[in-house]
């Protein structure tokens, strides 16, 4: 069976990616330093997947730890780099946090695996708020709004960089636009660290009674209901597109770097986003509208004609199952808390 090392695997793109990757034949290695995830999720996955799926506990900042783990493990296939800090704005009162932390464990699996098949988890921020919508993968990358952003950004020229003048490392970039949702068992899903700043996350506490009234940043934006628009993407969606990004690399045609957006190529507004939600849940939800976010964008949302032409890959699951699946996750974590 081929390998994949997953980084980040405990965490919330990486734990369904780790099932999609089951899915499709592979198998997985897990590392991961449970600073933003929750060892519970291997029995989780192990329940999903009737396997238990081996989990080396590392931190990716420590080199040495980095190069042991490649010296025990040089018949892994593929790398899948999710690990990373991910807050915007603890980014801005962190940033060497960040820096650090985004920058060194990407630098250490490189050094560690030269040549070898790579996915990064890049973003949608690196856009800003684009000139023409939807973004394609050619539109201006912009200056970063933050350190987090930074760290999208420089580490897509350093692998960029890096994959040009080394044969045999292939690399993808894929950057997501807004992930929601849980897998379809309600066992895995998004479990932010305290008031979620995320909007969905934040619906789904507001709804079963964790938190107040969401606060709807803007009503005042050029869009139809003044709110602004994102391209929310399903996380089982999104994790599939890893599986594809693997297959593509393995076919030997990427060209030591390619780069693709993965969204659904429709932009929702927040209130759009609300009405989703209890259209599909039943559920009633209190909002106020609150001044604009700092920092926010007013649209975004993205072209995916690449990923859908070159990888083989799209969006298969709606608003409706973004919002359906997120609530059935919430109510899980309620009676089976981590
Ligand atoms: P997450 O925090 O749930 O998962 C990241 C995982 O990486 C966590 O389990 C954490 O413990 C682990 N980790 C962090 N630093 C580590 C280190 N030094 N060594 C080992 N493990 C470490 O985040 P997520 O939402 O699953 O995001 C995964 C990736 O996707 C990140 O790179 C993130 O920047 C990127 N991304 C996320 C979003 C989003 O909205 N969730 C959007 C665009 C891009
Ligand atoms: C979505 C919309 C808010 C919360 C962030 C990162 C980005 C990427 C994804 C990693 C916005 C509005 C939100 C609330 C609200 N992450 N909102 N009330 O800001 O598009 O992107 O996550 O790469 O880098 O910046 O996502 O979910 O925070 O917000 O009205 O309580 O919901 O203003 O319009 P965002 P989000």
């Amino acid at each position: 069976m081929t390998k994949i090392l997953v980084t980040g695997g405990t965490g919330y793109i990486g734990s369904h990616t780790v099932v999609e990757l089951h899915n499709a034949g592979y198998e997985v290695v897990i590392v991961d330093n449970l600073s933003n995830s929750n060892i519970k999720i291997l029995d989780q996955l192990h329940q999903i997947t009737g396997k238990w799926h081996e989990f080396v506990e590392l931190d990716l900042q420590d080199s040495n730890a980095v190069d042991s783990f490649a010296k025990n493990n040089q018949d892994i296939a593929g790398i899948i780099h999710f690990a990373a800090y991910k807050a915007v704005g603890e980014s801005v009162e962190q940033p060497l946090k960040y820096y650090r932390n985004n920058f060194y464990s990407l630098i250490n699996l490189l050094t560690a695996y030269p040549k070898i098949n790579f996915v990064f988890s890049s973003s949608c921020t690196v856009y800003g708020q684009p000139d023409t919508l939807p973004v394609t993968e050619d539109s201006e990358v912009k200056k970063a709004e933050s350190p987090y952003g930074n760290t999208k950004q420089i580490a897509e020229e350093i692998l960029k960089e890096t994959a040009a003048v080394t044969s045999g490392l292939n690399i993808i970039a894929l950057r997501y636009f807004n992930p929601v949702g849980a897998h379809a068992s309600a066992l895995i899903g998004e479990l932010p660290n305290g008031v979620p700043q995320n909007l969905v996350p934040f619906i789904t506490q507001s709804a079963i009674g964790k938190r107040g009234p969401i606060q709807v940043f803007g009503n005042d934006y050029n869009t139809p209901d003044g709110s602004a628009i994102r391209d929310y993407i399903h996380v089982v969606d999104l994790a599939k597109a890893h599986v594809a990004a693997i297959h593509r690399l393995e076919t030997g045609k990427v060209d030591s770097y390619d780069v693709f957006n993965l969204g659904t190529g429709k932009g929702s507004t927040v209130l759009e986003i609300i009405n989703a939600f209890e259209q599909s849940t039943g559920e009633r939800l209190d909002y106020n509208i609150a001044p604009r976010r700092e920092g926010d964008i007013e649209k975004i949302y993205g072209d995916v004609t690449k990923s859908k032409e070159i990888l083989g890959w799209q969006t298969e699951l709606d608003l409706n199952e973004m919002m359906r699946s997120a609530w059935e996750w919430e109510k899980y974590i309620k009676d089976n808390p981590f």
